[in-house]
């Protein structure tokens, strides 16, 4: 046997070349390697992330059933944009966003517009872009400017809208929050729009704290504002996470196409859509609302396929995954899950709004988010950031950061509360909670904190 041969074969795993020795980080290796060798070491690496699940930050679906897995597994080679070579999952890709226009209450599921995307930055950068072209359409008709467009938003909208207004040459006029009005909720919109207003976005799960912008009292507002001046301004509501709540929590908040001024939605189909990331969803009020000068027509994968989007090729496998749930749960399986979502995350606001070193800043009652500030009894002894840091200890990552304009004084804490957490879990996360803030208390820092809650790792 050759050495090299001898090497592969006879030597333990770890102490081949290639493991016993290291990669290059930033360079091409030289020659190949075993393929199990280069799967081990990525394999380890990947392993020094974190538990996705116990990521309280992300909203973004962590768990799926085997039967999801196994799905996936079959489903990974395909390419969304191939509709001719994969009929079958355009085919469904079709179907779910008819079925998610019809839980919108859209006023003719059948005749509205709509598609996949990448997921809800994608499908919002989709919903900017149709309003402001409807908006330059009707400008040029009336032989008006199109140099300035706008569009109206809370200063606690998620980055996609920065983007958008960056990307697309679209002034953003950010409404800033307060004390008082803790989300955007009409008042003094009349300031903030003019004739150059393509739109304002409405957010149903603000993502710094998950409440929900009331959107029929911003509509209200738009209202009054085009009796008073005459501009028709519509609204695309941003539900990447509540799009795929409120239908089944809160059935009688109307938010959605109920609201004549309501043009668009989106929502992710990889947050309480429930699928693993990859998949957004956007639909329009009816065809109308999509100018027909923004679909591309591609014949060159055979066939002519209208298409909307910003990537071409994409995974296909997702839009399978979100098939799957919808056939699976249906709309009661929807309903309880969603509803043993929101009662751990109500159960973990009401232990963590007990401890007297947090406020809570809401409770659940929207989205299964919540979000914490520091209360007096802290004593200004530690900062969230702190609290943060301890819980990083034991694996759990819950954020701390500022809020946006006009709270930016403001440090809060949030927990985001994704199917997978159960309530025993979320047990040993509030158990936590309370030992990192005894750590925290205790001003001399005696590392006692595991010995006098009792609990030993
Ligand atoms: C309100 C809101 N809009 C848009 C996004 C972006 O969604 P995605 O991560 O699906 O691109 C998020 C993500 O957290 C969000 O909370």
């Amino acid at each position: 046997m050759t050495d090299d041969r001898r090497n592969v074969e006879l030597n333990p795993l770890f102490a081949r070349i290639g493991e016993a020795t290291s990669f290059p980080r930033n360079r091409f290796p030289e020659s190949e390697s075993l393929p199990e060798t280069a799967y081990q070491i990525i394999h380890d690496e990947a392993m020094l992330d974190g538990n996705a699940r116990m990521n309280l930050a992300t909203f973004v679906g962590t768990w799926m059933d085997d039967y999801a897995n196994r799905l996936y597994r079959e489903a990974f080679d395909k390419n969304m944009v191939d509709k001719d070579e994969y009929p079958a999952t355009a085919d469904i890709e079709d179907r779910c966003w008819r079925m998610i226009a019809a839980l919108w209450n859209a006023p003719d599921p059948d005749n509205t517009a709509g598609t996949s995307t990448m997921g809800s930055s994608e499908a919002c950068m989709l919903g900017g872009l149709a309003l402001k072209r409807r908006w330059q359409h009707r400008r040029r008709k009336d032989g008006a400017s199109t140099e300035h467009p706008n569009l109206v938003m809370s200063a606690a909208v998620q980055v996609c809208w920065e983007k958008f207004c960056n990307f697309f040459d679209v002034e953003p006029r950010y409404v800033p929050i307060s004390e008082d009005h803790k989300v955007l909720d009409g008042h003094d919109l009349e300031e903030y729009v003019d004739e150059n207003t393509i739109g304002v976005v409405a957010i149903l799960g603000v993502t710094y704290t998950g409440m929900y912008e009331p959107v029929a009292d911003i509509a209200a507002a738009l209202d009054r504002i085009q009796d008073d001046t005459g501009l028709d301004i519509r609204i695309h509501v941003d539900a990447a996470s509540g799009g795929m709540i409120a239908p089944f929590l809160q059935p009688d908040l109307e938010w959605d196409f109920r609201l004549p001024r309501v043009a668009s939605i989106n929502v992710s189909g990889h947050k309480y859509g429930l699928v693993y990331p990859g998949i957004g969803w956007i639909v329009w009020r009816q065809p109308e609302d999509l100018p027909e000068d923004l679909v591309s027509r591609v014949s060159y994968l055979g066939g002519d396929m209208p298409t909307f989007g910003i990537n071409f090729s994409r995974p296909g496998a997702q839009v399978l995954l979100q098939y799957y749930l919808f056939l699976q749960l249906g709309m009661d399986g929807f309903r309880r899950v969603q509803q043993n979502t929101i009662d751990v995350a109500r159960y973990l606001a009401a232990e963590i709004g007990s401890l007297p070193e947090l406020d809570l800043w809401n409770e659940a009652q929207d989205i299964p988010v919540f979000a914490w500030r520091l209360a007096d009894a802290a004593d200004g002894q530690w900062t969230l950031y702190d609290l943060s840091d301890r819980l990083r200890m034991k694996g759990w990552i819950v954020p701390a950061y500022p809020m946006p304009d006009n709270l930016t004084d403001v440090t809060v804490q949030r927990i985001v509360v994704r199917n997978g957490m159960s309530h025993d879990l979320a047990q040993f996360l509030v158990r936590d909670i309370r030992t990192c803030v005894d750590y925290l208390n205790r001003a001399d820092g005696t590392p006692s904190d595991e010995k006098r809650s009792g609990f030993h790792h």
